[in-house]
Formats: structure tokens, C-alpha cells, sequence
């Protein structure tokens, strides 16, 4: 299980004790791997003091170096400390314009670099709603996951749009049948090695519904926006899946 917190655009130094906690609840659980993504203002002193915590940034630029003021490469991430990356989490694709060629393309980089990476892939509410959902996500996938990806160096998290900071999830049926889908596709691009890459699903995962969630077969953890940002809601997540992994 990897229960991963994605602090986004939240937090200062002082949201470095919440981290404290984690570490201390993670070192206590070492059947759970915990990574926290915090803003890249502080991924190095978030390292300083991450424990076991992995610590990893929440985007990249897709070219290693140059002109391109206000980016940051994954290079500047190992720098910093960070070992993972998120790419192409549904913030950026809808806010910034990443299309799967972009997301695949900073994987890639992300990888050379050598920082594990987290693909995210989810469809909208429309998208649902029409029934269109697995073909969305199929494609998302087909784009932008990296050939060169491994189930050692890649995880890959699926996070419906309209779960994300809305308090609603879809039923367990509705996340099985799509983990079921995203595992042949994943077979389909990477042949045997897609049958072992971690899963995770993400959008309102919260103390109150961790537990269903982690239990649901073929998920292999969460990724969690809110509910990271106080250990007070996510050491119980990791507490969820340190009982699910028993
Ligand atoms: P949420 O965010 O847990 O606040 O819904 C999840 C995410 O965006 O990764």
C-alpha cells in the first residue's frame, strides 16, 4: 500500500510539524509506504525531516533546463531531495493545458532524471455521466503513460475530476470496475510488469470512507488532497491501509 498526500498550493514552513506527525506514524508503519508532496517551496526542508516519509513534487517541466522562467525541472527536484513527481494530476490538465503527450513527455524526463513518477489519469463528471468515462481514461492512459515505466519506477493514480475536493466518491463498484480497466490497459502498454504497478485512487478519500476505499481488491492506495494537509485526518488513513495490508 502507498498512501500519498498532495499538500497542492496549500502551506508554510509551519504546516512542517503536520509533517512531523506523519513521519512518526509512518516509522511506526512500516508496512505502508507514506509520500507526502508538498509545493516545492518546501521539499527541502520537508526532506530535512520526512523520516521514511518519501517526499515528492507535484509537477515538472517536460525539457530538463533552460528559458522557462517560473518552471522547475525534475533535476531541481532530486536537487531539493524530492524521488517522485506527479504528473499530469487533473489541476494541471484542466487549469494548465497538459495534454497526455506533455504529461507522458514529463514523465519521461522525470524518469531520466531518475525520480519515480505518478501518473494520474481520471475522467470529468460529463465524462460519467455519459458513460464515457472508460474510454477517457483508457486514452489518458494509452497517451501519457511512459513505455519506459516500470512497476518499480511508476504508480499510477486514478482520480475522477469530480471526486476531487467535492466530498463525493464514486461507489466501490463504480472504482473496482475502473481499476479492473486501467490493469489490462497498463498490461496492454507495459506487458507483464503492468500486472504489478500500484494503483492508487484518489478524490475525497477521507478518514470516514479509508478503510472501504483501501479494501476495495486491486487498490493499492490512495492519493489524498485535504485529509493530508492535517495528520490529524491522515495518520487514520494510514492506519486504514496498515490494517487492510495485515
Ligand atoms: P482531495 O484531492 O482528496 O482533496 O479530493 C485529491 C487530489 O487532488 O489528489
Amino acid at each position: 500500500m502507498l498512501i500519498a498526500g498532495n499538500w497542492k498550493m496549500n502551506g508554510g514552513v509551519a504546516l512542517l510539524d503536520e509533517l512531523a506527525a506523519i513521519a512518526a506514524k509512518a516509522a511506526d508503519t512500516p508496512q505502508v509506504d507514506v509520500a507526502i508532496f508538498p509545493p516545492f517551496t518546501l521539499i527541502a526542508p520537508a526532506v530535512a525531516q520526512a523520516g521514511t516519509v518519501i517526499i515528492g513534487g507535484q509537477d515538472c517541466h517536460q525539457v530538463a533546463a533552460g528559458a522557462y522562467t517560473g518552471s522547475t525541472s525534475a533535476s531541481m527536484l532530486v536537487d531539493a531531495g524530492a524521488t517522485q513527481v506527479l504528473c499530469g494530476h487533473s489541476e494541471r490538465r484542466a487549469g494548465f493545458g497538459e495534454t497526455n503527450q506533455m504529461v507522458r513527455a514529463k514523465a519521461e524526463t522525470a524518469l531520466a532524471a531518475g525520480l519515480h513518477v505518478v501518473i494520474c489519469v481520471g475522467e470529468n463528471r460529463a465524462d460519467r455521466d455519459n458513460r464515457r468515462a472508460g474510454h477517457v481514461v483508457g486514452a489518458q492512459l494509452d497517451g501519457s503513460v511512459p513505455p519506459s515505466g516500470t512497476a518499480e519506477t511508476m504508480v499510477v493514480a486514478y482520480e475522477p475530476a469530480w471526486a476531487i475536493g467535492s466530498g463525493r466518491t464514486p461507489t466501490a463498484a463504480e472504482i473496482s470496475g475502473m481499476h479492473d480497466l486501467i490493469r489490462a490497459k497498463l498490461i496492454q502498454i507495459l506487458g507483464e510488469d503492468g500486472a504489478c504497478v500500484r494503483i492508487l485512487y484518489g478524490g475525497s478519500v477521507s478518514p470516514a470512507n479509508a478503510a472501504e476505499i483501501l479494501g476495495i481488491p486491486d487498490v493499492d492506495g490512495a492519493l489524498v488532497g485535504g485529509a493530508s494537509l492535517t495528520a490529524a485526518d491522515f495518520v487514520p488513513i494510514i492506519t486504514a491501509a496498515a490494517n487492510v495490508s495485515q
